[in-house]
């Protein structure tokens, strides 16, 4: 299948919910949650594509850069390049039904995994929601992470720990999904965490503990004091709240604080190789791609993901090579004009 293929697959199954724009920025869906778009004006999704544009790279041709090396090792997983498909829920929902829970989940994991990465899985007020992630990840083996909503501890324990058991290498929560109307009407009550109770679930668990949502320094930290695993900074694509900044905006400040001390992963925006390369300059250690993931998985399936995370290799080792960056473990500022 070729790219135009996949996008017009993609929009024909959408059936308006997600229009597959020439740019994927947030503008011609704002306000449209439920739906694929950012919440309110939608200007946080905006920001997100904004603070990537805003920074420029170096292009830089005389050195020996040939032979970029994209592997990395994130949470104990050897990924070909450090790109990971994000978490996407409610498919009925947000996308017009375009594909049953299951069936998208299975694509993203499978997608994946074929293209040498892990997904991550999500979470909602329908237990199918929940479980088709944990199906897809016992189906390919380990290669998908369940993000976990907000829920009360011991809710979130027990489910961390049945993900655990089919073979889940990681699990998160989306702690930004703290005031989620729809769980709390559903009886399933969401809300945001002290650091001591993030602390009492990572103690709890035995497998790499993420926290999905973090926008500022000082919680950045908490996290860390928690012994949280991995933080990802995050403004939900927009989806939490409106009018927060976009998230390359407050990476550079969080890496100051933690860099090193747990992985630092970030999502919103990142639509090429050259997005990606931003986000490493700029502190993180690997990225999150959302809605493009999902157009591939509506436009052709497990092939389509695959191909959305094979394009946005070839783009990155472009990247790499333009940028004389040799590795994508220790890319620094310096690459950023
Ligand atoms: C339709 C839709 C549903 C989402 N559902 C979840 C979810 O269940 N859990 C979660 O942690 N994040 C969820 N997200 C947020 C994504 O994981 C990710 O943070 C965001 O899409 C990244 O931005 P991008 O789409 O611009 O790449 C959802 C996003 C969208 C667009």
């Amino acid at each position: 299948m070729d790219w135009n293929t996949l996008k017009a697959n993609a929009r024909e199954k959408f059936r308006g919910a997600c229009r597959v724009c020439p740019v994927c920025n947030g503008i011609v869906c704002a306000g449209e949650v439920p739906g694929m778009g950012g919440l309110g004006t939608g200007s946080a999704f905006r920001h997100n594509i904004d603070a990537l544009a805003a920074y420029r790279l170096n292009l830089r041709t005389v050195h020996g850069v040939s032979q970029p090396k994209l592997s990395c090792r994130i949470l104990g997983l050897e990924l070909a390049l450090p790109v990971i498909g994000a978490a996407i829920g409610g498919i009925a929902m947000n996308m017009n039904g375009a594909l049953t829970e299951e069936d998208y989940d299975i694509a993203v994991v499978s997608g994946c995994r074929q293209a040498g990465t892990v997904a991550m899985t999500g979470d909602g007020p329908k237990p199918e929601v929940f479980a088709a992630g944990l199906k897809a990840i016992e189906q390919e083996g380990g290669a998908g992470i369940p993000i976990i909503k907000p829920r009360e501890n011991n809710k979130i324990i027990e489910m961390a720990k049945r993900a655990a058991d089919l073979g889940a290498p990681a699990f998160g929560i989306d702690i930004d999904a703290a005031a989620l109307v729809n769980m709390v009407n559903a009886g399933q009550p969401v809300g945001p965490k002290t650091q001591a109770e993030l602390e009492q679930i990572k103690k709890a668990t035995g497998i790499p503990f993420i926290v999905k949502g973090i926008m500022t320094p000082d919680e950045a930290e908490a996290c860390y004091q928690a012994g949280v695993d991995a933080i990802v900074v995050s403004n939900h694509g927009g989806r939490a709240l409106d009018g927060v900044p976009g998230t390359a905006e407050v990476l550079p400040e969080i890496a100051d604080i933690v860099k090193g001390r747990l992985t630092i992963l970030v999502d919103g925006g990142v639509r090429s190789g050259s997005d990606v390369l931003k986000m490493l300059a700029l502190g993180a250690d690997a990225v999150l791609i959302g809605r493009p993931v999902a157009i591939g998985a509506v436009g052709g399936g497990a092939a389509g993901v695959s191909m959305v995370i094979g394009k946005m290799a070839a783009e990155l080792r472009a990247a790499m090579i333009l940028t004389g960056t040799e590795d994508v473990e220790g890319v620094t500022a310096q690459i950023l004009w």
